[in-house]
């Protein structure tokens, strides 16, 4: 540890982004700002303006003849397979042949000399189509038979029938979940540059380079050996840029093959939003019994999923809501199932938490309800039921829950953020405050990292010693705002034990690091920092042994310490040392590997350890309702997050604010509305809310647990941080509930949606004073 203070960005220390000066000066390079070959051309999409009809025949003459345009892409130039489902079940074509599913589908591209031309073209098209009746929601979609997009999954454990006879009290309960658009800065854009043969080079801003490589090469019918994507860096994913970028990556590939000219595509905010998946929303029944301490003694809940036309991630993110339908709680018996209806929208996709938020905020409505009925402070009913030792420890997946904090973590956030007290006064206040309402909350997360395909759970590195010292630092990971590159590099700067600048913070690309997965699940660090220290520890070996070889000691007085190599009491810069090595013929370049261990899921079973470890977190949030209007403010937010032994505090903690606010902006303001034609009316910043500077908490407390540490051997003893925190959110949600439920005296638990936009306060305020 003493070692660490003598280097500059080791682990465990607070470290600026990489590209913070860049980010703010705008000289990061996004794939926008790529100087472009000469020639290039340029893409826009041509979309339905159906939500569901046969599709007869496209006329495209006008398109065609439009001023700049080199010609139209249709499903017709696919040279490969029509598909880029992500997960196999070819239900996705680039182009539809046969069908129109949702509002906005993108049915062929128009190349022109300028993108302006290209969009303007776009328009002329005439669609010949036989409208259908359509379904836009899940109930709508159960309503008229609609199939599920993939199949279901049950997790079941215990007896629920018999759960329930036993206990005194049961109530069912339905919530409305909304969806989300991702609203990172940078929009979808990919720019395809040929090569020769069937070779192909694609920059995209992308989540996941193997998978867009994957899906281009079988989209152009050649092997993936011709098809390179590249990513330096995306300005935001939040999960869609996972499998949203390969229909932008195939088009422009295909057009850059069809005419040998590299072809750019980037479409404009509204299109950005309207032809690609957002996160999904859900329709929860929720039937729970309890004894009249409020302990849970039964849980059946249902969560239907408005997936879109195609499966796209729905099957993992629809598991994934229920494997967080507990949260943080023990459910003696329980049935969970999942509904993933098809819908004629567009396909909703992965959004950070992949569902789990879906599910946590399922359970904590439940832990309200309980509240409400037996008249206690929700906070009680929380630590009631709260994952405990032997018998009460085990998931509604039989994954034993071994690293419980939870006590901990929310006893040390109810005390500083002095909670008891609080509530107390806002009683007090809400009593005599005949228009402004106060609401508090605090609630827990407990969330569950890897992906649970367990395949995912594999990354590889790249690193390269120069002869003059400097170190080349290539992970399969991908960065999207989220400071992985940063980590990763002081996880090699600490394992050589040189200066963080001395390491090359490198572009992602599939030419280095092959087969990757997305980045995502939270779980970039704990896979490509592994990977990334494994190629460390392989060049170390070889150059441990040729010192001790070259110096005569023993590989055990071989040490690397602070910019230097002791060998004995010989003491020899690094660059120095790294240049003996050289001279003497030893391999400066390892490629890294890492998988996670322990974990297993059989999905057909409901059983398995699909987790390596679980993320803590707890918020606690103060708001100030106006019951004539609904409008509200958030006073005061406080959290208490784990992120084990973190990497680099400073990073994480922007992790958690981010996270926060972003999941915060799902339950509050964030509105995603079709109307009934199927159109998204909420298409732009214009008409989508997301939460400005001044929504932010006006106090606003953020604390790293810093006692916590992995139980597990992840790398260096962190945890993931990236989707956790955005739970945290839900403290705000059921502080409005309770601001709400001021109005009737907190006799029932109000029924509230999310989001709970102002309109959604001020209804369920007048439908709780008129006694509903
Ligand atoms: N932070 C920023 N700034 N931008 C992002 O797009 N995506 C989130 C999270 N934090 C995101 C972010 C999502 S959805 C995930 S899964 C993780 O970062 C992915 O990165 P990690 O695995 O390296 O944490
Ligand atoms: Mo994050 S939703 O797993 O990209």
């Amino acid at each position: 540890m003493k070692d660490n203070v003598t280097i500059t960005g080791a682990v465990h220390q607070d470290r600026i982004h990489d590209s913070a000066a860049k980010h703010v000066t705008g000289r990061a390079d996004y794939t926008d700002d790529i100087a472009l070959p000469e020639g290039t051309l340029h893409a826009y999409l041509g979309v339905s303006d159906v939500a569901h009809a046969r599709l007869k025949g496209l006329d495209l003459t006008a398109v065609r003849s439009a001023p700049g345009v080199v010609g139209v892409l249709t499903a017709e130039d696919i040279p490969g397979v029509n598909d880029i489902s992500p997960t196999g079940q070819h239900d996705e074509p680039v182009f539809p042949t046969e069908k129109i599913e949702f509002h906005g589908q993108p049915l062929f591209a128009v190349i022109a000399e300028t993108r302006d031309a290209a969009r303007r073209a776009a328009a002329l098209a005439q669609v010949d189509c036989e409208v259908l009746p359509h379904a836009l929601d899940p109930q709508a979609a159960i309503d008229a038979g609609y199939p599920h997009v993939t199949a279901p999954l049950k997790l079941e454990r215990g007896d629920v029938e018999t759960g329930r006879d036993a206990a005194p009290n049961r109530i069912k309960g339905r919530m409305q979940v909304g969806g989300q658009d991702h609203m990172y800065l940078e929009g979808h854009i990919a720019c395809a540059i040929p090569g020769e043969d069937e070779d192909v080079q694609v920059y995209s801003s992308t989540q996941h380079p193997s998978e867009a490589q994957h899906m281009v090469a079988h989209v152009l019918g050649v092997p993936s050996n011709a098809v390179t994507v590249n990513v330096r860096r995306m300005g935001g994913g939040f999960g869609g840029k996972e499998s949203q970028m390969n229909l932008f990556c195939a088009v422009a590939a295909v057009a850059a093959k069809k005419w040998n000219r590299a072809v750019k595509i980037r479409p404009d905010r509204d299109q950005d939003m309207t032809a690609t998946g957002k996160r999904h929303d859900f329709v929860i029944d929720y039937d729970v019994s309890f004894d009249n301490a409020g302990r849970i003694e039964a849980v059946e809940g249902c969560f239907a999923a408005r997936c879109g036309y195609s499966s796209d991630l729905s099957g993992p993110v629809t598991d994934r809501a229920l494997f967080h339908a507990d949260n943080a709680y023990f459910y003696p018996n329980v049935r969970l199932t999942s509904r993933p209806m098809k819908t004629n929208t567009v396909s909703n996709t992965a959004f950070r938490g992949f569902g789990g938020p879906q599910g946590v905020i399922a359970a904590e409505r439940i832990i309200e309800e309980i509240a409400y009925a037996t008249g206690q402070d929700p906070l009680d009913v929380r630590k009631a039921n709260f994952y405990g030792s032997k018998g009460r420890d085990v998931t509604p997946y039989y994954q034993e829950v071994e690293d419980n904090i939870l006590d901990r973590l929310v006893g040390e956030l109810e005390d500083s953020a002095e909670y008891r007290r609080r509530r107390a006064g806002i009683i007090e206040y809400n009593r005599t405050s005949p228009v402004l309402k106060k609401g508090i909350a605090l609630t827990p997360v407990k969330f569950g990292i890897s992906f649970t395909a367990t395949w995912y759970n594999q990354a590889g590195a790249l690193v390269h010693v120069y002869n003059d010292g400097s170190i080349h630092l290539n992970h399969g990971g991908t960065e999207m705002g989220q400071g992985l590159n940063t980590k990763v590099a002081q996880v090699v700067a600490e394992a050589f034990q040189v200066d963080f600048e001395r390491i090359k913070i490198t572009k992602t690309t599939t030419e280095k690091v092959p087969n990757t997965s997305a980045t995502a699940a939270s779980s970039g660090s704990d896979l490509n920092g592994m990977a990334a220290l494994n190629a460390v520890e392989q060049i170390k070996t070889r150059l441990v042994e040729f010192a001790a070889e070259k110096w005569g000691v023993e590989p055990g007085a071989v040490r690397f310490l602070a910019n230097q190599v002791h060998i004995g009491d010989e003491v020899l810069p690094f660059d120095a040392f790294i240049k003996a090595a050289y001279m003497a013929r030893v391999q400066l370049s390892a490629a890294g590997f890492y998988k996670t261990p322990k974990i297993h899921w059989d999905r057909d079973k409901g059983q398995g350890r699909p987790f390596y470890y679980f993320a803590y977190g707890a918020s606690c949030s103060e708001v100030t309702i106006d019951t004539l209007t609904g409008e509200y403010r958030i006073d005061r937010t406080d959290i208490l997050h784990d992120v084990g032994r973190s990497l680099n505090p400073v990073l994480d903690k922007g992790q958690v604010e981010g996270a926060f606010v972003q999941g915060m902006g799902w339950l509050t303001s964030e509105e995603l509305w079709w109307d009934d034609a199927g159109r998204l009316r909420t298409h732009a910043p214009s008409t989508y809310k997301i939460p400005l500077a001044s929504d932010r908490p006006r106090i606003f407390n953020v604390n790293l647990a810093d006692w916590s540490e992995n139980r597990e051997l992840t790398i260096k003893r962190s945890k993931a941080v990236g989707e956790p925190p955005f739970m945290l959110g839900i403290s705000v949600f059921e502080a409005l509930s309770m601001a709400v439920a001021s109005v009737a005296d907190y006799r029932v638990c109000p029924r509230l949606d999310a989001p709970a936009t102002p309109e959604r306060v001020l209804m369920a305020v007048t439908r709780l004073q008129a006694g509903g």
